[in-house]
């Protein structure tokens, strides 16, 4: 009975949390499995970001009933920000028998051993720093460390401050403590992680450690350690962090900073505290700094009142930047949210498909023109593995989060090598190591 099956949707940081789930069973005596069929409690880490995201977890717990046909005992769980948002109507409803909340994992191994448990409250303190995770799904190389919980930061559309509850910030020293310990174990590629790391703040015995500090100690490490970082809220990025940026060879040259959208009017509406005319300013000051820096962003189509004008200005700002990459969203109303009391849903979900429909064809052009001027260039790529359509060919990423596809030869995962691009897709550079 002590078999477990951890699943994980949504964010990187649901990722970190599987590995602390982990880490507290495997304390109590559970083994972790890798598969839902060798397992007598199956756990769901959850996303509630989008209804379609709620949607796929409730066909997978519905499938996974079934399993329950040939193992009357087989417990399943829902953890994270599902747990959080739909507690008990997830036992009356889903038929789940646990149901833990983002902040009650330390108390896992005793919800699993009652029936029908819940348990969401939320903790202003928990940061479980204490905890070692265990590296789940891992490829040895990439590893994220959580840094900081919750989010205070209250965009309209947003169910995340519901979920998570607030912000809290980890010890610096915990933090490092971690980041050495992966590198020890081979580990070369570690990504920070908060809802908004430019507001981490630690009180370190009376000084005040903040991210650009944070992220200097971890860059210190070792030069062959790789440092990024998600997520940063355009409000919020410093220039010391920038500095900092510019500074190491191995903090990486690439920002994700959403803007969500390119109208002032929206903005205000999604209260993300920034116009477009601040966050242009912040990427002219990133080009100057660090010239080779990647840029991402999230974008949200067709949210409360969006006009075709402020789509269009999304699209403007687009180009504008020349993002490299984005991740696209059509907006997906969520319960108790702001927008969800206050503005009605009223763009049409066919018009909300089209207008992202636009921007996913517009980002493709982009990212095709942004790997077309990476040709001819030579770039540093940490190696992370066999391609998965063809054995006798290598992965890896350039400081710019951008896969690279490159000939086998002698070398190995973990491996820094320097590679030559000659072609590329919208999604890939291809290129030759250069000898
Ligand atoms: N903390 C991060 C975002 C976390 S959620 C930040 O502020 O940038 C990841 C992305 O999901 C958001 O950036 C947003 O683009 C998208 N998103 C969040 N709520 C959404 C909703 N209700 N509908 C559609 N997309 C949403
Ligand atoms: Fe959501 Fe805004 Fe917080 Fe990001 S910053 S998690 S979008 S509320
Ligand atoms: Fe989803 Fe929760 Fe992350 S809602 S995006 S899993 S913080």
């Amino acid at each position: 009975m002590k078999n477990v099956y951890i699943e994980t949707y949504g964010c990187q940081m649901n990722q970190a949390d599987s590995g602390i789930v982990g880490k507290i069973l495997q304390e109590n005596g559970y083994i972790l499995v890798n598969s839902d069929r060798q397992a007598d409690v199956i756990l769901i880490n959850t996303c509630a970001v989008r209804d379609n995201a709620e949607r796929r977890i409730h066909n997978r717990v519905h499938d996974l009933q079934s399993l329950k046909k040939n193992n009357p005992h087989l417990k399943i769980g829902i953890l994270g920000c599902m747990a959080e948002r739909l507690k008990e109507s997830l036992v009356n409803e889903d038929k789940v028998d646990i149901v833990a909340g983002p902040d009650s994992y330390r108390r896992i191994a005793a919800l699993i051993r009652e029936s029908f448990a819940v348990d969401v409250e939320l903790s202003k303190e928990e940061t479980y720093e204490d905890i070692i995770p265990v590296e789940i799904n891992t490829d040895g190389i990439s590893a994220f460390i959580s840094i900081m919980r919750g989010c205070e930061n209250f965009c309209t559309y947003c169910v995340v401050p519901y979920t998570r509850g607030r912000e809290r910030s980890r010890s610096s020293e915990s933090i490092v403590k971690q980041a050495v310990n992966l590198f020890e174990q081979g580990y070369r590629d570690i990504t920070l992680l908060g809802q908004n790391v430019n507001s981490y703040r630690y009180n370190d015995n009376g000084r005040e450690i903040d991210f650009a500090e944070l992220i200097e100690s971890v860059a210190q490490i070792n030069p062959l350690l790789r440092v990024r970082f998600a997520t940063s809220h355009p409000k919020d990025i410093s220039d010391r962090l920038i500095d900092v940026i510019a500074r190491y060879d191995n903090v990486c040259k690439y920002i994700h900073l959403p803007v969500q959208s390119g109208s002032d009017r929206m903005l205000e509406k999604m209260n993300r505290k920034y116009t477009v005319e601040y966050y242009k300013e912040k990427i002219n000051k990133i080009r100057e700094k660090i010239p080779d820096c990647a840029i991402s962003t999230d974008i949200i189509a067709g949210f409360c009142s969006e006009t075709l004008d402020d789509h269009k200005a999304t699209m403007e700002l687009m180009k504008w930047v020349a993002y490299d990459s984005a991740y696209m969203f059509k907006y997906s109303e969520r319960p108790g949210t702001l927008a969800a009391k206050k503005y009605p849903d009223d763009i049409a979900e066919e018009e909300k498909i089209r207008r992202l429909n636009e921007i996913i064809d517009l980002q493709r052009e982009l990212s095709l023109e942004s790997n077309r001027r990476d040709i001819g260039k030579v770039f540093e790529v940490l190696i992370e593995g066999e391609s998965k359509r063809d054995k006798n060919k290598l992965f890896g990423r350039t400081s710019q989060n951008k896969v690279v596809i490159f000939d086998k030869g002698e070398n190995r995962k973990g491996e820094y090598i320097k590679v030559e691009i000659g072609d590329c897709t919208s999604a890939t550079l291809f290129g030759k190591k250069l000898l």
